[in-house]
């Protein structure tokens, strides 16, 4: 199965061609890590995979439902079937108490609040953080916040999960521990896993890793053993 499909990428801004002519494919219960300084374009790349930046050229098929040509609101809906986001910062929502944040996606589908908060609750026991479900965002550690962003993204099992430098707001241990639960939920859910990082002890984690580099992705092998 097909977690993500992408053909002939282009993204121009004005005056470069960020990203040129990229096609790959990404299997259900992989993971790949797309590297490169910053500036190169990776956010770029994985805002068009979630069908926020439209691309100026090239097709995009998440979970096997092209989003090339959607409007807006119908790419939006796509992404909250089939992606789930985690931020650099986690980007919690600081009105909301942990639990709550954690069940916004299946309350934004329309799932009754007990059957989303009983959902949200398995799902911080599994990233270790089921006593802090009534707790604000406020008081968490950086590395509890970006568990809990891991919890909210993967809470309604999507085909596609991204990553933008999930670590970059971390120390040394908390971000080994991050990376490998983000990288273990390609077997775990199924799912497709795309982390873009500057840091190759993350990306060394990761099925495929990929330097992005004039536009281009370009394989590069790394050695397993470089990271946690
Ligand atoms: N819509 C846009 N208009 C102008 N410049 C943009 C736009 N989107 C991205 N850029 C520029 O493209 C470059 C790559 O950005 P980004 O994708 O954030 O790279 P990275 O995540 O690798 O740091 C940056 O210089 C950024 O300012
Ligand atoms: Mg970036």
């Amino acid at each position: 199965m097909t977690a993500l499909r992408v053909e002939n990428l282009t993204l121009d801004i004005p005056g470069r061609r960020l990203l040129d002519n990229l096609s790959f494919e990404l299997l259900a219960g992989t993971s790949m890590a797309i590297m490169g300084p910053s500036g190169s374009g990776k956010t770029s790349l994985i805002n068009c995979l979630s069908g926020v930046v439209r691309p100026t050229a090239g097709r995009i098929w998440l979970n096997g439902s092209e989003i090339t040509f959607l409007g807006t609101s119908a790419r939006a809906a796509e992404r909250l079937k089939n992606v789930g986001y985690v931020f650099q910062f986690g980007e919690l929502l600081p009105e909301l108490n942990v639990i709550e944040n954690v069940a916004l996606p299946l309350k934004l589908r329309g799932v009754a609040w007990s059957e989303a908060e009983a959902r949200a609750r398995r799902q911080l026991e599994s990233v270790g953080l089921a006593e802090r479900a009534t707790e604000r965002t406020e008081v968490l550690s950086g590395g509890e916040v970006q568990r809990v962003a891991i919890a909210r993204a993967i809470v309604g099992q999507p085909a596609v999960i991204l990553a933008d430098e999930p670590t970059g707001a971390l120390d040394d241990d908390n971000a080994g521990h991050v990376t490998k639960l983000i990288f273990s939920l390609s077997t775990q859910l199924s799912a497709g896993v795309v982390v873009g990082t500057h840091n190759q002890a993350v990306a060394s984690q990761a099925d495929k890793a990929f330097v992005l580099k004039s536009g281009k992705l370009e394989p590069i092998k790394l050695r397993r053993d470089a990271g946690w």
